[in-house]
C-alpha cells in the first residue's frame, strides 16, 4: 500500500466514525489533552483503532483523535502525539497531521512543552512560536515527494502564519495573559540538552528548545495548512539554573499552566469561528 493510500484509508475510517469535517486541527501537547474533553458532539477515536496511525508510548500523552465542536468551530484534536525519540520515522510522526489535512483542516494549532533558552523567560510562560530551527537531523519530506500533498521544495518563509500569530496575541491580550514570542529549536532528544548545547542554541538564535512540533509544522506547511505554534515554557533550559532538569517537574508546570493554555486556545478558536 502506498503512503497516499494509507493516508486515505485512515481519513476514510475517521469519516465513517464522525460527521465532523474539521476546519482546525489541534495537536495537544503534554498536559493539554483536557481541552478536547470539553468539545461538544465529540467522537473520540483511540489512535490504535485508526488504520496506520502511530501509537504513542509516552506517559502523559494519551493517544486519541477527538472530533467535535469548540467555540463554534469544527475541530479535530490529537490528544497526544508521537515523537522521533520514540523510534518513529519522521514520515510516521507527520502521518496524523496529513490525515487532518485530508479531513479538511486548513489550520493547524500545534502546542508543546519547551525549555526556556532566552534568559528573560520564566517557567509557566506561554511562548508564541515565531519561527523554528530544525535541528532534528531529519525532515518529514525526505524521500519521494507526494505530489498530491504538496511541492518537492516547499517555501518556509512563513512556517508560522503571521495573521494567526497576531490573532493569538490579541486573544492573549484580551485574557490578560502574558505571552512572549520566540524561535523554537527542535532537537531529537530524548536526553535533555547539555549546558554547552544550550549556549550553542542561544547563539543560533533559539529562545526555546523541545523535541516535537518541527516535523508537524513542516508536514502541515507542505500541504498548505496555516500553522499556529504555542509553547509552554516548562523549565529553564540546562545550565541556566544551578540544578538538574526533571521530567516530573516539566509535567507539573505544564499541568499548572493548563488552565491558562486552554483558555487561550478557546479564545483563539472563538476568533476563528
Ligand atoms: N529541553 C528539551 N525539551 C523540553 C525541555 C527542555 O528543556 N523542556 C520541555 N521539553
Amino acid at each position: 500500500m502506498s503512503e497516499l493510500e494509507k493516508l486515505r484509508a485512515a481519513a476514510e475510517f475517521i469519516r465513517s466514525h464522525s460527521p465532523v469535517s474539521p476546519r482546525v486541527g489541534l495537536v495537544l501537547g503534554s498536559g493539554l489533552g483536557g481541552l478536547a474533553d470539553e468539545f461538544s458532539g465529540a467522537v473520540r477515536i483511540p489512535y490504535r483503532h485508526i488504520p496506520h496511525f502511530p501509537v504513542s508510548s509516552v506517559v502523559g500523552h494519551p493517544g486519541n483523535l477527538v472530533l467535535g465542536w469548540a467555540e463554534g468551530v469544527a475541530v479535530a484534536a490529537m490528544q497526544g502525539r508521537v515523537h522521533p525519540y520514540e523510534g518513529y520515522s519522521f514520515a510516521e510522526v507527520v502521518f496524523p497531521v496529513r490525515v487532518l489535512r485530508l479531513l479538511g483542516a486548513s489550520i493547524l494549532v500545534v502546542t508543546n512543552a519547551a525549555g526556556g533558552i532566552n534568559e528573560s523567560f520564566r517557567p509557566g510562560q506561554l511562548m508564541l512560536i515565531r519561527d523554528h530551527l530544525n535541528l532534528m537531523g531529519d525532515n518529514p519530506l525526505r524521500g519521494q515527494n507526494l505530489e498530491e500533498l504538496g511541492p518537492r521544495f516547499p517555501d518556509m518563509t512563513y512556517p508560522y502564519d503571521p495573521a494567526l500569530q497576531e490573532l493569538a496575541r490579541q486573544a492573549a491580550d484580551e485574557l490578560g495573559l502574558e505571552m512572549v514570542s520566540g524561535v523554537y529549536a527542535g532537537l531529537s532528544g530524548p536526553s535533555y540538552e547539555t549546558p554547552a548545547e544550550i549556549r550553542m542554541l542561544r547563539k543560533l538564535g533559539a529562545d526555546a528548545v523541545g523535541m516535537s512540533t518541527v516535523p508537524e509544522t513542516i508536514g502541515a506547511h507542505h500541504m498548505g495548512m496555516k500553522v499556529l505554534g504555542i509553547s509552554c515554557i516548562t523549565n529553564m533550559a540546562a545550565g541556566i539554573l544551578a540544578r538538574k532538569l526533571d521530567h516530573a517537574e516539566v509535567m507539573a508546570i505544564a499541568e499548572r499552566v493548563q488552565v491558562q493554555f486552554v483558555s487561550l486556545l478557546r479564545k483563539v478558536l472563538g476568533r476563528l469561528a
